[in-house]
């Protein structure tokens, strides 16, 4: 069914799992995530951002698709569609209103008062229809839909400042995580990580999924976090076998034959990732 993160997210932090956010950006997403997710048994998050929306036609056309397929499939397992780093409190309302199950509010880049306050709207409007909210403090490194952020670390005391004051589900502390590729090993603030979950008690969400060693996200699970999130590593699966096929192939043009391998990493991607998360059974 479609749900809320909320309680996949309690759920995984009581029980030492994380739920994968893998992010959409066309059908072929939503078929090979929503196959990995039934077929391990694993509560999924489908993460949508501003530009994928809006490359897929729309918040309504992904809904309507989303909704579609898990009909088709016959579903059982628990699949939220959340909005990835909301850039507005008026894109938080319209993917609200056109069935999205949880969103991330991303008021990061603002002074801590206005990420509140701008959270805390969110909130209001979310909780009425049973939606799910995730808001951040920091900066996560690299570059999404556009905007380029250098690495700054959370503050332990905004963070608590803003669940408590904006009363939101989740919280993604930036701690040293990034978009796309690292250059290097990745290095996270657990000692920051803990200190957070302690002060907080929310589950906390891992950004920039891509790239970290397993020996960090059993650390991170182990410190709360609840939630991962994973992009850079499905495109660069997808558009691998998509191209070994066409490179192979000069001759095809049938997108069925070229897509149809990307999909199929896509999904192994995907079930490789539940499994190292923990979340393989658990839905
Ligand atoms: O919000 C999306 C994620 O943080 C994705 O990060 O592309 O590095 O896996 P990634
Ligand atoms: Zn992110």
């Amino acid at each position: 069914p479609l749900v809320s993160m909320k309680e996949m997210l309690e759920n995984g932090k009581e029980n030492g799992y994380a739920v994968g956010q893998f992010n959409i950006n066309n059908l072929e997403y939503i078929q090979a995530i929503l196959q990995a997710a039934e077929e391990e048994k694993s509560p999924v998050i489908l993460g949508v951002s501003e530009g994928a929306a809006k490359y897929m036609g729309g918040f309504k056309v992904v809904v309507a698709m989303v909704k579609a397929l898990m009909e088709e499939y016959g579903t059982t397992v628990p699949v939220a569609i959340h909005l990835d780093h909301g850039s507005s409190f008026e894109k938080c309302a319209q993917a609200i209103h056109a069935g999205f199950t949880s969103v991330m509010i991303d008021a990061s880049h603002s002074p801590i008062d206005e990420n509140i306050a701008t959270t805390k709207k969110v909130v209001e409007l979310a909780h009425i229809h049973g939606v799910s909210v995730e808001a951040e403090v920091g900066t996560v490194g690299g570059e999404e839909d556009g905007v380029i952020g250098g690495i700054s670390y959370a503050d332990a005391q905004e963070c608590v400042r803003l669940v408590k004051e904006a009363g939101i589900d989740c919280l993604a502390p930036a701690l040293g995580s990034v978009h796309g590729p690292y250059q290097g090993e990745p290095n996270l603030g657990f000692k920051e990580m803990e200190e957070i979950l302690n002060l907080t008690g929310v589950p906390l969400v891992l950004h920039g999924g891509t790239g970290i060693p397993t020996k960090d996200i059993e650390k991170a699970i182990s410190l709360g976090t609840a939630k991962i999130n994973v992009n850079t590593e499905n495109q660069m699966a997808q558009a691998k076998a998509v191209r070994e096929v066409l490179n192979a192939k000069p001759e095809l043009y049938d997108p069925r034959k070229y897509l149809g391998p990307g999909t199929e990493a896509i999904k192994q991607t995907v079930i490789g990732k539940m499994r190292e998360f923990g979340s393989s059974n658990k839905a």
